[in-house]
């Protein structure tokens, strides 16, 4: 497709080419011109600046706060050899993780460098996903570069490829395309010797939550052995079974999906006497739980809640009752994790609203860092905050 010219104020010049050509990969709305007016969603555009130069090359989205999403600096077009680079760049840093899982992000969008595209691994089941109307060729050319020309030690002969394309804002969304062999509806990784499911046809995120990575490990290896754990906001029970590992006994997992916990129960259970799940909201549920229900380790990892600013006040609020709610069913000399998923909530802000709710009673033991295969490469990207908090 042809881009289109689009010259970007002073501004947001600076915002997309930065120092040392280390722009920030987002124009937003505010800073767009009447110009940009014409676009439609998903075109391609040819940014230059005031000098009439090219300074990079982006995709136009229609709505949202995020107009631009910048490909890639400079006069170059991001082409197929562009591409390629990308994508062994990404392939390389992760190789350290193929010694422990197959169950691996190899494409986090804008921090490998590729807007808009992210491509999981599940196995022998490649997963590529658009969040622009604009990258849908770019995410599925990214599953194919991967599945034939890239190689390295995160990457096998993918049995089955699959490509879905962004929701769309304006317009019905295109389905899922399987651009090779045939898509399971469960794909399936191991990670650190735990065999994992993946609900492919209407799970969450890309299917799974690859970035809680570090959290399962965590747990896993925990001193669980008789444990009794409560694991809110549960999804599919991965953590659920990485306490089961670990040896608890008693594991109660909520979440307000029927489908996440049935998917739970069929494939995250080895033992079906140590798990209890229970289909509720948890902001209704926590609070009635009988005061003599008390737990050795208390996860509490809500959904986001927030796609504006505006809204973090009362995400934080709900936040607030959630800690609140959940630490009198920590036995003294427990844990309480506490994650946080959206990056609207600054890091600071995050820990510093946990540690006031639960008081002098707990202390922040340890912070888990972000994923190897989920880079930070701008302030946006810093997302998930994961907190361990011993009661004392
Ligand atoms: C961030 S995900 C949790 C991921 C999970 N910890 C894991 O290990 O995969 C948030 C989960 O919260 C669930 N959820 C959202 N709102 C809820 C509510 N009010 N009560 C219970 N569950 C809720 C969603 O269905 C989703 O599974």
């Amino acid at each position: 497709m042809k881009p289109r010219r689009y010259q970007l104020s002073k501004d947001a010049t600076a915002i997309a080419t930065g120092r040392g050509g280390r722009g920030h990969p987002w124009i937003f709305r505010e800073q767009l011109s009447s110009a940009a007016s014409v676009f439609r969603d998903g075109d391609w555009l040819r940014l230059v600046d005031g000098a009439n130069q090219v300074v990079g090359h982006g995709i136009f989205e229609a709505e949202g706060a995020i107009a631009i999403r910048v490909v890639r600096r400079g006069p170059e077009r991001p082409d197929a050899r562009w591409l390629a680079a990308q994508l062994q760049g990404a392939i390389d840093r992760r190789a350290l993780l193929a010694a422990r899982t197959d169950g691996i992000r190899l494409v986090q969008g804008e921090s490998d460098g590729i807007p808009a595209v992210v491509v999981d691994r599940f196995g022998d089941t490649l997963v590529a996903t658009s969040y622009s109307a604009g990258a849908d060729a770019l995410a599925r050319y990214a599953a194919h570069v991967l599945g034939t020309a890239v190689t390295g030690a995160v990457t096998t002969q993918f049995a089955a490829v699959v490509s879905r394309p962004a929701r769309r804002r304006v317009a019905s969304s295109q389905p899922a395309r399987t651009l090779r062999g045939t898509a399971p509806a469960v794909a399936r990784f191991t990670e650190d010797g735990l065999p994992f499911a993946v609900d492919l046809d209407a799970g969450q995120k890309t299917g799974t939550y690859l970035d809680l990575r570090g959290l399962r490990h965590a747990v896993a290896t925990a001193p669980l052995a008789g444990a009794r754990v409560l694991n809110l906001f549960a999804y599919s029970g991965m953590l659920g079974r990485a306490a089961e590992a670990a040896g608890a006994t008693a594991i109660t997992q909520v979440d307000v999906s029927e489908r996440a916990l049935a998917f739970a129960r069929e494939h995250h259970v080895v033992d079906p006497a140590r798990h209890t799940f229970v289909v509720a909201d948890v902001f209704d549920w926590l609070p009635a739980l009988a005061a003599d229900a008390i737990f050795d380790l208390v996860i509490v990892d809500p959904p986001a809640m927030t796609s504006r600013k505006e809204q973090v006040p009362a995400v934080l609020a709900g936040y607030r009752k959630l800690y609140r709610a959940a630490a009198p069913h920590v036995r003294p000399g427990g844990v309480l994790v506490a994650a946080c998923c959206t990056s609207r909530i600054e890091r600071a802000v995050f820990h510093r609203t946990v540690r006031e709710t639960l008081g002098d009673g707990f202390g922040l033991e340890r912070e888990l860092p972000p994923e190897l295969d989920h880079p930070v490469g701008f302030p946006q990207a810093d997302y998930l905050k994961i907190g361990w908090w011993r009661r004392r």
